[in-house]
């Protein structure tokens, strides 16, 4: 049944909470469907607002005052977004826009932070998940200052593999791609370079396409190259 309480029961910053919890939260709880490309979040403006991610995808970017995107993240169902700004009352940290038709839970501050007050697993949870946000920026950052195109591509790739790959006898296989374009903002290079990276990648058999997916082979040794 698509109830929220039986979505939440399946995010794991939600996984210690009881049942009598899970329904508390879950009547807390706003869901609200976006169209692809509909920005949810400005980077700037105030928060008030914690979002789950039910269905679908959103980019966490920032834009330069010449209008150049670097993607920071893609999240996806389960995840969730908002959070830094009700921490620690500042603005939102980075614009949030939907990469495909979304639909996402709204929990207002209050509900949040009396949630994180009173469930010490909530508060670890989203330690541990910030913690993990850190550990993906810091290799990001390392590989837009250190590497090469070839070398920010495939970091890309690896960042993604991470997040929503599945590997099998040492192939991982990326599902629901993002544009080309999106790739490069990601990786910090322009969409042609970016292009022309992925075709010599799959010239030389390092990765393949197949229906709309990518597959790298030899994962271990691509990670170990560009990780
Ligand atoms: P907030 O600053 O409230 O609004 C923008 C949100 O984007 C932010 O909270 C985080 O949830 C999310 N965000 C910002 N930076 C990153 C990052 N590097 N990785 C993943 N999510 C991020």
């Amino acid at each position: 049944m698509d109830t929220p309480q039986h979505y939440l029961e399946r995010v794991p910053l939600f996984s210690e909470l009881s049942d009598k919890e899970l329904t508390e939260l879950a009547n807390c709880l706003e869901e609200q469907k976006y169209k692809k490309d509909t920005v949810v979040v400005y980077e700037t403006e105030e928060g008030s607002t914690l979002f789950i991610i039910k269905k679908g995808n959103v980019k966490i970017s920032r834009m330069s005052d010449k209008g150049k995107e670097v993607i920071l993240a893609i999240l996806t169902e389960g995840d969730f977004f908002g959070e830094m700004s009700l921490l620690d009352g500042l603005a939102r940290s980075a614009n949030v826009t939907t990469t495909c038709e979304t639909d996402l839970y709204l929990l207002r501050r209050e509900d949040f932070l009396s949630l994180i007050g009173s469930n010490p697993s909530i508060a670890i949870g989203l330690l541990k998940e910030l913690a993990l946000r850190i550990r993906k920026s810091d290799t990001q950052i390392k590989s837009l200052s250190l590497y090469d195109a070839s070398g920010r591509v495939a970091s890309a790739l690896i960042q993604l593999a991470e997040e929503r790959g599945t590997i099998r006898e040492g192939i991982v296989k990326i599902k629901n791609m993002p544009s080309q374009k999106d790739l490069a903002n990601i990786a910090g290079t322009s969409r042609e370079t970016t292009s022309r990276v992925i075709k010599s990648f799959i010239a030389d058999g390092i990765i393949s396409k197949a229906n709309g997916n990518f597959l790298i082979h030899n994962y271990e040794s691509f990670r170990q190259k560009y990780g």
